[in-house]
């Protein structure tokens, strides 16, 4: 998996994540690249019905359960999708992936992060993303975006987010070199200025494209 590039949005639930990715696709199409978008929980087919169990199963789900769904679902996610459009020398944009799980099953359901390391590394056969963005946001501004519609895991309560956004800062300390924190307080079109600053520093520097 060197010839494309997998980059990865990462961040709180109403972090405005997605917004962003679609105007980085749009960015790098116009650019004449071949751009994937995928997101986990739910690439597609399989996926789906593994993240519909993952936001909406009402019944308990114990954490280590809830891990391995997400660990199962970013095994099929790399198998599928992401590893094939990079071989092809394709763009993956992906919207949530390994850090998720550190943040959130790690930092935010307190299970050991070193055995989550581990469990990530089996799931996406060691390969981890060319780049990385978190979209940091204080906890109380991106509840106030979800609205009160919450899913499961967005009604894990504040001290658990407040453990998630800093689980992500904790991850772009040990990784400066991959994941970028972007604050996204900002408007739409800051943080996307931000997002393409970052990109052509970190990816053009490489000499990937
Ligand atoms: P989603 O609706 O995709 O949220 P968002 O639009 O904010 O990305 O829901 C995914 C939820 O799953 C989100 O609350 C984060 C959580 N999650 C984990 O807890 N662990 C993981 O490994 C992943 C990938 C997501």
């Amino acid at each position: 998996m060197n010839k494309g590039l997998f980059i990865t949005f990462e961040g709180a639930d109403g972090c405005g994540k997605t917004t962003q990715i679609n105007l980085l696709a749009e960015y790098l199409k116009n650019k004449g690249e071949t751009v994937v978008l995928t997101r986990e929980p739910g690439g597609k087919g399989l996926g789906e019905k593994v993240r519909e169990i993952l936001l909406n199963y009402q019944g308990p789900v114990s954490d280590r359960c809830e891990s391995f769904l997400f660990l199962a679902d970013r095994a099929q996610n790399i198998d599928i999708t992401v590893a094939p459009a990079v071989e092809k020398g394709e763009i993956v944009l992906c919207d949530r992936h390994i850090d998720s799980t550190v943040a959130y099953q790690g930092y935010g359901r307190g299970l050991d992060i070193d055995r989550i390391n581990m469990l990530n590394n089996i799931a996406t056969n060691g390969k981890k993303p060319d780049l990385t963005f978190v979209f940091d946001i204080d906890v109380e501004t991106s509840m106030k975006r979800v609205g009160k519609e919450k899913d499961r895991l967005e009604s894990a309560g504040i001290e658990f987010h407040n453990r998630v956004r800093k689980g992500y800062l904790e991850l772009a300390k040990q990784e400066p070199q991959r994941i970028k924190v972007i604050d996204a307080t900002k408007s739409i079109e800051d943080i996307h200025k931000d997002v393409i600053n970052i990109f052509e520093n970190v990816i053009s520097s490489n000499k990937k494209l």
